[in-house]
């Protein structure tokens, strides 16, 4: 792919570095959704990069820690031009379906140093708070933060799954470059609060799971039955018995606009997201999850849909029709601190 053919970008924050208009997420390449083929995973690596795509999503919760060294060569080989995001504050143990928050400063300045050996690289370009520990005070959480960025381990600052409140009080110890929270034609809880403080705050919202999982694909029509044994996807409420068959009948309006276009179901699930962004006058870069170049390409050419207004009014029911939770335990999801 030439220059000319790399997707537009956009600045991180309100003092950059800038990104491809989609980033990558890297979570499924080492846990989650079934099996993976390394050396698929990184030829979609190189598809990313040659495609513009340069923002990479991990944490060090992926596969314990699998994701980060996972990446590490590919991190190697094209150091300046990738921007690097890693996540800390799910602790893991033994137990896969356990997971512990930490926001303590202590346990970040030791999280830190393990995401930077196992990334292989002296410095982490967007370091995230995966989960709010609401027994921290934010303040405390942010300043250690704040030090990481002083001490030039850490360049730019991120939160995820935090409500508007938390962001702006987040945002008034140090400038926070991004929100990563779920966003989504099946998940909208963050337009209540956190959509807004990150437009006025300047912050770039990275959606997660933009494509539901895999679900908004339309690859499921009864994913209960269809996912394979080990497929974390098997314990998501919206992905089991009769609330994954409703879910599926929901993508009806979602395949026909894509027919229109001559897309695919995924691709408009990715273009709405961007124009959702828009109208609430933010910046947003979804990392889509693939470990796929195929998909890759697929989803990079729905920075260049668009959706007509209405088509977007069609589209506009589905997420309060979505059945289930977006986590088995929404517990602690910005959403629950909202209601
Ligand atoms: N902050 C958080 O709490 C949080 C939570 C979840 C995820 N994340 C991050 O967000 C990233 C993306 O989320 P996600 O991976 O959970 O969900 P997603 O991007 O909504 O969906 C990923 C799933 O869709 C499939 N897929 C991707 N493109 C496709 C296409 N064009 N056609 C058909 N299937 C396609 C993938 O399978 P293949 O891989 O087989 O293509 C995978 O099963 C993660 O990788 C992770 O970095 C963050």
């Amino acid at each position: 792919m030439t220059t000319a053919d790399t997707i537009a970008t956009v600045e991180l924050g309100t003092d950059g570095p800038r990104v491809g208009v989609q980033g990558l997420g890297c979570m499924g390449m080492s846990e989650f959704y079934g099996d993976t083929d390394e050396r698929a995973a990184r030829d979609t690596l190189d598809a990313a990069l040659e495609a513009g795509v340069t923002l990479l999503d991990t944490a060090d919760a992926y596969g314990r820690g699998a994701n980060e060294e996972f990446l590490a060569p590919f991190v190697r080989a094209h150091r300046d031009e990738i921007t690097l995001a890693t996540k800390f504050a799910l602790v893991r143990t033994d137990d896969p379906h356990y997971r512990g928050i930490s926001n303590d400063p202590a346990y970040i300045r030791t999280a830190v140093e393990a995401s930077l050996r196992r990334l292989g690289t002296d410095v982490i370009d967007l370091y995230y708070m995966h989960r709010r520990d609401p027994a921290v005070p934010l303040a405390e959480s942010i300043g250690a933060l704040a030090e990481l960025v002083q001490q030039g381990k850490v360049k730019q600052l991120g939160l995820s799954e935090v409500t508007g409140p938390e962001l702006r009080e987040a945002y008034a110890v140090h400038p926070i470059a991004a929100l990563q929270s779920e966003w989504s034609l099946f998940s909208r809880d963050v337009e209540k609060s956190a959509v807004g403080a990150a437009a006025d705050l300047g912050v770039t919202l990275v959606p997660y799971s933009p494509l539901g999982r895999g679900f908004l694909t339309g690859a499921f029509t009864d994913a209960g039955e269809e996912l394979t044994e080990g497929d974390y996807r098997q314990r998501q409420p919206r992905f089991s018995g009769d609330n994954a068959r409703t879910n599926a009948a929901l993508l009806e309006p979602v395949r026909a606009i894509a027919a229109a276009h001559g897309a695919t179901a995924a691709q408009v699930a990715l273009a709405w997201v961007q124009q959702r962004a828009e109208v609430h006058g933010l910046t947003v870069v979804p990392i889509p999850g693939t470990r796929k170049r195929a998909r890759l390409l697929e989803n990079v050419a729905a920075t260049r849909l668009t959706l007509t207004s209405d088509e977007l009014a069609a589209l506009e029911p589905i997420a309060a029709r979505v059945a289930g939770d977006r986590y088995p335990d929404m517990s602690s999801t910005a959403a629950a601190r909202e209601e």
